[in-house]
């Protein structure tokens, strides 16, 4: 059986070009808002060291971790450039200005 999709909260509470932490079983997922309205949602660890990723800046469709400005593909949740790692993602759909999560 496909693990349904659980209503999160609604577009309009993440903050544009920023994230909302929502806990799960799993640990804490960042869901990320870009500019352009799409929403992300990774495991809120940096691939790195495990840095709050929330707390990073949302550029286009990445985000810095505060810590060592490791960029963060919020697509795949994989480091760009040289460096190398990748950090979980959830599934997240977008209806009618809600967010569902697939966790
Ligand atoms: S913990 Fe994110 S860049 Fe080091």
């Amino acid at each position: 059986m496909e693990t349904p999709w659980l209503e999160i909260c609604t577009l309009d509470s993440i903050p544009l070009r920023g994230c909302r932490l929502v806990q799960s079983p799993r640990g804490q997922i960042a869901l990320f808002r870009t500019a352009a309205d799409e929403v992300f949602a990774l495991d809120n660890r940096c691939p790195h060291k495990g840095g709050p990723l929330s707390e990073g800046i949302v550029h286009g469709r990445l985000v810095t971790c505060p810590l060592h400005n490791w960029v963060i593909d919020l697509e795949n949740g994989r480091a760009t450039g040289a460096d190398e790692g990748c950090t979980r993602k959830f599934a997240v759909r977008l209806d009618e200005g809600r967010v569902y999560l697939r966790v």
